[in-house]
């Protein structure tokens, strides 16, 4: 019999970022037994270490070896000793960028036993998902400095926001709201009463859009009232659309009411194309190699790429073993404080798979 390989590209990165791939990696190979697929991998040494020793960001060759993958998992990109931006910009960015990864899907679930700074809310409250747009808006780096460091200087950062881009965005999450079939309800996230040109365009796709889905109920907010919504009735919400910043603002809002860092994952994902999965946290280097850090947001991003790879019922498992864990076993979520180490916590998913 022939079993189904896929062939993954894993970027462990930087600071703490191989010890959470490694226990991802562990996790994705029991499932791959267990559920009768393989994994092919391929490790790509992009990060600030490389940087420092080579002075190489991304090469041509590395971007063509990465398109030849079916999905990445990332670790976390950042190095203390290289200043902010460079490997950010270089890597991650550029990578989201150059395979149009237009989707950054954050799932925010609260799982039960997990510890919410919302008072007297659970888990039957805390379950929405931001569809974020990841290849336009603010990020594209269009503006320019001007008479940089003089009194007269001038800086201007644009945020550009094509029909074609917000429109695929826009549809994914219709799409994904029918598909997740919880609430039926997608919220677009903007600010037309300010960035009346942007969100303009913005708010007439996604009505446009809308009538294509009557199932799905379209709804508006701010941004700044999204946030106060999130604290205050984060029930309200099924599923949010929202451009690349504001998406990025409110999922690290959103990873605090689900615990944190050490759980919260998303994909880059480019429905025809190469995704790439990653825990949202950063690299955390005052805790590399420590075997303290957590490892779940990084098992939960393996967990969304077999998930949209179409091995839902390996990631079902997955998510399920989590579960387990989070609820019976880890007494915090924070780093040093789970009772276990990074390395017992991966042990701990397999053994429940
Ligand atoms: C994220 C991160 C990145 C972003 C940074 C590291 C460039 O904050 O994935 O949310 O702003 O998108
Ligand atoms: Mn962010």
């Amino acid at each position: 019999m022939n079993i189904k390989t896929y062939q993954i590209g894993v970027i462990p990165g930087d600071g703490t970022g191989p010890e959470v791939v490694a226990e991802s990696i562990k996790v994705l190979q029991a499932a791959s037994r267990k559920f009768g697929f393989s994994l092919n991998l391929e490790y790509f040494d992009f990060g600030g270490e490389r940087y420092l020793k080579t002075g190489e960001i991304l090469s041509e060759e590395d971007v063509a070896r990465v398109k030849t993958k079916q999905a990445l998992l990332l670790g976390a990109i950042g190095h203390p000793d290289v200043k902010a931006g460079i490997l950010e910009k270089g890597i991650l960015l550029n990578l989201r960028f150059i395979l149009d990864q237009y989707i950054n899907l954050r799932p925010v679930k609260l799982y039960e036993g997990v510890e919410t700074p919302l008072k007297d809310k659970g888990p039957e409250d805390i379950d929405f998902v931001v569809v974020r747009e990841n290849t336009e808006g603010l990020y594209v780096g269009a503006g320019g400095i001007l008479k940089r460091g003089t009194p007269d200087e001038v800086a201007i950062q644009e945020s550009i926001n094509t029909r074609k881009g917000v429109e695929r965005c826009i549809r994914f999450a219709f799409e994904y709201t029918r598909k997740r079939n919880k609430g039926k309800k997608l919220t677009l996230c903007g600010k037309t009463n300010v960035l009346t040109f942007a969100f303009d365009l913005w708010e007439r796709t996604f009505y446009e859009v809308a009538r294509e889905y009557p199932d799905i109920e379209p709804d508006y907010a701010h941004v700044d009232a999204t946030c106060m919504w999130m604290v205050k009735n984060p029930e309200f919400f099924d599923v949010i659309v929202t451009d690349n910043i504001f998406g990025d603002i409110i999922t690290d809002l959103g990873a605090v009411l689900q615990g944190g860092m050490g759980i919260a994952a998303g994909g880059n994902i480019n429905p025809a194309g190469v995704s790439m999965y990653e825990p949202i946290g950063g690299s955390a280097p005052k805790y590399t190699g420590k075997n303290v850090i957590n490892p779940i947001a990084a098992i939960a991003a393996g967990q969304l790429m077999l998930e949209q790879l179409g091995e839902e019922k390996a990631a079902a498992a997955i998510e399920q073993a989590i579960m387990k864990a989070v609820r019976d076993d880890l007494k915090s979520l924070s780093a040093g404080k789970m009772g276990y180490g990074t390395r017992e916590v991966g042990d701990l998913i397999v053994s429940y798979l």
